[in-house]
């Protein structure tokens, strides 16, 4: 199976600690396997005081513990002792190779989340990936500290068994192993049939955690719209699904069970049956006859537990593929490619500029050309691509065709992470993460410096409003903590960005949500402490861009028109009459 490749590579770095493991188990077995020896030793030799046979076993037995029960009772603590031990063992190494292994995969799949292509998440949901991140892991973990050490042990046994049996009488042992297969054959098809029902399940589960999630971080919208019902029913009805598909695989495992039990009852009555009328007639021992049936009932729950590791194992491939469909997905930086780390300064060039997602064209044609310190001003109906075009400059997504030149370097010849490091871009969507102000602004520095977190926080006219929390810079802000106001968590994601003093800055409708006079206030501020960083403002709000050095007018993925304010302001068109509505809406005081 091609996922048995992969556990190996998996493996790398523990593979010593899984050996050592492997031996305790091999060591464990054999001394369980001891104790039926013993017995029938102590049966034939020590009480019915029959000759020594030609076994190895026997001789040493009789040369190290002679014909005592004491000295034999003795012997059966130590082995008993010394399985303990390696159990011991087994059960610690297993363990520190697992956790070893799991940590990595956890690393990996970490800093694969933080590298994968910006499209990457469109596909994918938010609980369906948790759910990799977390059970997928945990079911790898499981696999690797329980159920694979767990199948060497019961490989093992049954090699071992199979020899001593056959040594000990070729004919019974023959019709007592020929169940095994059955039973070995019963185990894969139902692992085979299982796999498919553990897969849904699985889906269904992360279906269930993608609801729960969103429901959660929606709290509000739905409060809102007081749709609680509507979402309960929602989740009751994957819920219901969800239940349905894990009852019909409790069902297999209940139909697995007794089947199973059959097999193991038919190979036990076979020994009894058999052996006592072989040993009535004198052909074989009673204490081959104990001595087997111990080794049929020590064999018993391993070979039954065999179809339940097994199916584990459908659970575990599902859980590798699942979590190398996240370490296989295509990442932004490709190490080979050498791309370019030119010394950013803010000239940006668009060319016939086409871009589209998948299938729908979005960016039609643009072109416009923008000096190192000047000011763009974005304006355009909703879904007219304005943020599609800022993504472009950050290579969140790549263009189609035509060309983007930032200081004359084409920007597909640049280092994402290098463009991206260079360009101050303060998102549509204000996300804050569960940390104070302080970090929260300071998120991007190695090294916090409160000057630096000040200045930031005055240029976006927060630094006052921050002061007024209770606790200041301290304030917990994210998931927990206090809810700050639309207004004041856009001005901390300004903060956050301009601290850096980048060469380029583009505010994707970040003004929204403050008033007029605070959005005055920012703009001028900027243009003090940034006025050499070119800046692209997009905005529905025409007092937000009247005053940039170019303005361009976007609709439907094309420029319908582009100027400076008083070039657009009496021109006819959607400039025009946004203008109108907003000068009308001024005087009427909305
Ligand atoms: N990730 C995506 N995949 C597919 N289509 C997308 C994606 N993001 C946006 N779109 C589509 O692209 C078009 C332009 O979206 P964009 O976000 O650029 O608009 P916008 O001008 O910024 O709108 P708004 O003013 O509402 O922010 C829309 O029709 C939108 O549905
Ligand atoms: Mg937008």
């Amino acid at each position: 199976m091609n996922y048995l490749n992969k556990i190996y590579t998996y493996t790398e770095g523990y593979r010593r600690v899984y050996f050592l493991s492997t031996l305790a188990v091999f060591g464990a077995t054999v001394f369980s396997l001891l104790t039926p020896l013993i017995i029938k030793y102590i049966i034939d030799i020590i009480i019915q005081n029959f000759d020594l046979s030609d076994s190895y076993f026997e001789k040493s037995m009789d040369f190290f513990v002679g014909k005592s029960l004491l000295n034999t009772g003795i012997l059966i603590f130590f082995v008993a002792f010394f399985q303990g031990g390696c159990l011991y063992f087994k059960g610690k190494l297993s363990s520190i190779a697992s956790e070893g292994i799991v940590k990595t995969v956890k690393d990996k799949l970490y800093t694969q989340l933080q590298n994968v292509k910006y499209s990457y998440f469109n596909k994918v949901e938010t609980g369906d990936l948790l759910q990799r991140c977390t059970s997928d892991v945990e079911t790898i973990r499981k696999f690797l500290a329980i159920q694979l050490v767990e199948v060497v042990n019961i490989i093992l046994m049954i090699i071992i068994i199979f020899f001593i049996l056959i040594n000990l009488n070729l004919k019974l042992s023959i019709i007592v192993l020929s169940i095994i297969p059955l039973m070995f054959i019963f185990s894969l098809y139902f692992f085979i049939v299982v796999k498919k029902y553990f897969k849904i399940s699985d889906e269904a589960e992360a279906k269930l955690s993608t609801i729960l999630q969103e429901n959660i971080h929606g709290v509000r919208v739905v409060k809102a719209f007081a749709s609680e019902d509507l979402e309960i029913k929602k989740f009751r009805c994957s819920n219901k699904h969800y239940s349905h598909v894990t009852y019909k695989l409790i069902r297999l495992f209940a139909y697995y069970w007794p089947i199973s039990s059959f097999f193991s009852f038919v190979q036990m009555g076979l020994v009894l049956f058999l052996g006592i009328k072989w040993a009535v007639s004198g052909t074989i021992t009673m204490g081959t006859v104990i001595a087997f049936g111990m080794y049929v009932w020590q064999l018993e729950f391993p070979v039954r537990n065999l179809g339940r590791i097994l199916s584990d194992f459908g659970k575990a491939s599902i859980s590798f593929e699942r979590i190398e469909e996240i370490l296989d997905s295509e990442t932004d930086f490709n190490e080979n490619e050498n791309l370019k780390k030119p010394q950013i300064k803010g000239k940006i060039v668009f060319e016939n500029v086409r871009f589209s997602y998948i299938d729908k064209p979005i960016l039609n044609g643009i072109s416009f050309d923008l000096d190192i310190g000047e000011t763009l001003g974005i304006l355009g109906p909703t879904g007219s691509g304005k943020s599609s075009l800022i993504h472009l400059i950050t290579r969140l997504y790549d263009y189609d065709s035509g060309s983007i030149k930032i200081d004359g370097v084409e920007l597909k010849e640049i280092d994402k992470k290098w463009i991206r490091k260079n360009i101050g871009l303060v998102l549509q969507e204000t996300f804050l993460f569960a940390k104070n102000v302080r970090e929260n602004i300071g998120i991007t520095k190695k090294i916090l410096d409160d000057c630096d977190i000040f200045t930031a926080a005055k240029t976006a006219s927060i630094h006052e409003g921050i002061l007024n929390f209770k606790e200041g810079y301290e304030t917990q802000v994210g998931e927990k903590g206090v809810s700050l106001s639309g207004g004041q968590k856009q001005r901390i994601a300004i903060a956050r960005t301009i601290i850096n003093n980048h060469k380029i800055l583009i505010f994707d409708d970040s003004l929204s949500a403050v008033d007029i006079e605070t959005d005055a206030s920012i703009r001028r501020e900027l243009k003090k402490k940034h006025s050499s960083s070119t800046t692209i403002i997009i905005s529905h709000r025409i007092s937000s861009i009247m005053d940039a050095d170019k303005i361009m007018v976007l609709e439907g993925g094309k420029i319908s028109a582009y100027g400076t304010h008083n070039q657009l302001k009496d021109r006819d068109g959607l400039y025009k009459r946004i203008l109108k509505i907003q000068k009308d809406g001024m005087k009427e005081g909305i």
